[in-house]
């Protein structure tokens, strides 16, 4: 098993450019979740209207909620039709139910699945019930399906304090795939209020690798809070390196950052440019 698991020690340091980064401080995180709302359900119409599908990769935890809440809006009031979107979550706790009140299956009915049109067979989220000897293959599947079903468009993302994307915790390496990850410390205690102790969050997780996530044509990116700030300033303004896993999107070519004023107060002036609302 621990050949699945992330070393917590290697460190890489590279220089690399960051041209396909763009920063963008939103009034609040309503308008940020809104614009990125916008820019998925344009991307739907637009493949609707081509007859071709709109593959997403979508992101639990607080931050994309409102995100969420806006799509299922366009969908009752708008008309915006999920019929051809198919859609890889990140990640999920393992071993986990998909019924308990912390599984990310429930997190993504509960917050989008339930309340649009979305062919269910078309929702793909790690399994966490599966054998531990099955993970591999199974992660391995994971990752040829996305490539099978032509790639993600557009991969939803939010951050964790530790700087992880998905549960890529530091120490995981730009070359990572879809696997079994052992949850750092951080990011555990920041887990406990989902599940009411320390003793009860899992210490295993599956997640999209950080190659896996640098293979989407867009990643999106939203972060709201003081809490957020630092990490936010290390991923943008410090070296690439995989002990902020977060680091490596500044070598994809269209990466956004969606922040509010709290997470972006820890940037230089030189990182934000303009500020469209
Ligand atoms: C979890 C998720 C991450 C998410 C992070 C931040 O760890 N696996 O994908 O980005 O939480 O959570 P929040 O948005 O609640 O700050």
């Amino acid at each position: 098993m621990s050949s699945t698991l992330d070393s917590p020690t290697p460190l890489k340091h590279t220089i690399e450019s960051s041209q396909g980064l763009s920063v963008l401080k939103l009034s609040d995180a309503a308008v940020a979740s809104k614009r990125v709302a916008r820019e998925i359900g344009a991307l739907i119409r637009q493949r609707a209207s081509e007859n071709r599908n709109c593959v997403l990769g979508l992101a639990t935890g607080s931050t994309p909620i409102r995100v969420y809440r806006e799509l299922v809006r366009m969908h009752r009031e708008e008309g915006l039709s999920f019929h051809n979107v198919i859609t890889f979550n990140l990640d999920e706790y393992f071993p986990i139910q998909p019924n308990a009140a912390q599984s990310y299956v429930r997190f993504m009915n509960e917050q989008l699945f339930d309340h649009i049109d979305i062919v269910r067979t078309n929702i793909h989220i790690p399994n966490g019930t599966i054998e531990l000897e099955a993970v591999p293959g199974y992660c391995r599947d994971y990752d040829e399906l996305i490539a099978t079903t032509g790639g993600i468009d557009l991969q939803l993302l939010g951050i964790g304090r530790t700087g992880h994307i998905g549960f890529n915790e530091p120490g995981a390496t730009r070359d990572t795939r879809t696997r079994l990850v052992k949850l750092d410390t951080l990011t555990r205690v920041d887990a406990v209020k989902d599940f009411g102790g320390m003793d009860q969050v899992p210490l295993l997780a599956i997640t999209m690798g950080v190659d896996s996530i640098l293979q989407s044509s867009r990643i999106r990116l939203l972060a709201f809070g003081e809490h957020k700030a630092d990490i936010v300033q290390r991923s943008i303004e410090g070296p690439i390196t995989s002990t902020i896993p977060a680091s490596y999107l500044k070598t994809h070519r269209d990466v956004q950052y969606l922040l509010d004023d709290a997470a972006a107060e820890c940037l230089s002036p030189s990182t934000l440019g303009e500020t469209p609302q």
